[in-house]
């Protein structure tokens, strides 16, 4: 039988190459000098599309595809994916979560204790010789402060159980009330959220509802003391108001995993001290990227053997 094509949108892990090359004929948009005209010639071809969830599938992307059937995501989030012409066309569409929840959330837990315990600077200054002048500037404790939790999904619930471990007090919102221990206050306004937090997560799954959600508002509410986290989506964030604030000091800090246009980082960022930097590798671990792997093959394998879809988003 021949192997189904399928189209792969960025690189993927070395360790899913030889297994995706075995069952498919893998094409390699990345890697194409003219992507415009490689899919001219190869899009009638294509039946899957390998992607991940910072690059998704644009609407031109699967129009190019005329016998798609299937768009793999490697990575939990689907908003880069045009979910409504796959509808139209009835092209299934599947993520990988659950796997990489329980990194996403250690890694927002550790951004969180680097920014208040100045974890960074505080590592050149043991380096530097700053040192040798006198004791590293006091900062802020992170326990038994109020953790504001936006988007009480899989991947905040796994925040809101850590900073638990922290004495921290927890409250969230979400379209309602999710199950969870009683002293997790539901507040569904963010604006309300976020003027009772010192320290805001944003964990919620992006869409074109959630756009902005953390606005100039929340921003403010948050206020010169706090500290706002992102793991999820930049499109989360309004952006400039987030910037305008850390710069005006009308922010305390931030720190951030996503950016707009990324990996072109605003170059207004780099200029604040106040703020911590990382390049979207909320899932980068060598454990739960070959669990990722596996499940887009997984998912790629059920749909070419009409097995259910283990991780179907349509
Ligand atoms: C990326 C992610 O997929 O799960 C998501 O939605 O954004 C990430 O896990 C990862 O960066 C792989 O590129």
């Amino acid at each position: 039988m021949s192997k189904p094509h399928l189209l792969q949108v960025g690189p993927l892990p070395d360790g899913d190459m030889v297994p995706l090359a075995q069952t498919f004929t893998l094409h390699r948009l990345f890697d194409a000098a003219d992507p415009d005209d490689f899919l001219a010639r190869t899009g009638p071809l294509i039946q899957a599309i390998a992607t991940r969830g910072d690059l998704g599938a644009s609407s031109d992307l699967i129009a190019a595809c005329p016998h798609l059937q299937i768009i793999s995501i490697f990575g939990v989030g689907f908003d880069s994916v045009d979910l409504t012409a796959c509808r139209q066309r009835g092209i299934r569409v599947t993520n990988t979560p659950d796997v990489l929840t329980e990194d996403c959330a250690d890694l927002a837990v550790g951004m969180m204790l680097a920014q208040s315990r100045g974890l960074v600077a505080a590592d050149r200054f043991a380096r530097d010789g700053s040192w040798l002048k006198g004791g590293f500037p006091l900062q802020c404790r992170v326990w038994g402060r109020r953790a504001g939790i936006l988007g009480l999904g899989r991947i905040g619930a796994a925040v809101a159980k850590r900073l638990d471990g922290f004495g921290m007090e927890i409250a969230y919102s979400a379209r309602g009330a999710r199950p969870g221990p009683a002293h997790w206050a539901f507040v569904p306004d963010p604006v309300a959220l976020a003027q009772r937090s010192d320290i805001l997560f944003v964990t919620l799954a992006a869409s074109a509802e959630t756009r902005h959600i953390v606005n100039a508002d929340v921003i403010s509410a948050l206020g010169p003391d706090g500290m706002l986290i992102n793991i999820s989506r930049a499109a989360n964030i309004d952006e400039a108001a987030l910037l305008d604030a850390l710069e005006q000091g009308r922010l305390g800090s931030a720190a951030l995993d996503v950016f707009e246009g990324e990996p072109n980082l605003n170059p207004r960022f780099l200029a604040l001290p106040n703020v911590l930097l990382q390049p979207h590798h909320a899932s980068g671990t060598v454990e739960t990227r070959k669990a990722m792997g596996q499940r887009l093959r997984d998912n790629l394998t059920a749909h070419f053997s009409g097995q259910p879809l283990p991780g179907a988003v349509l």
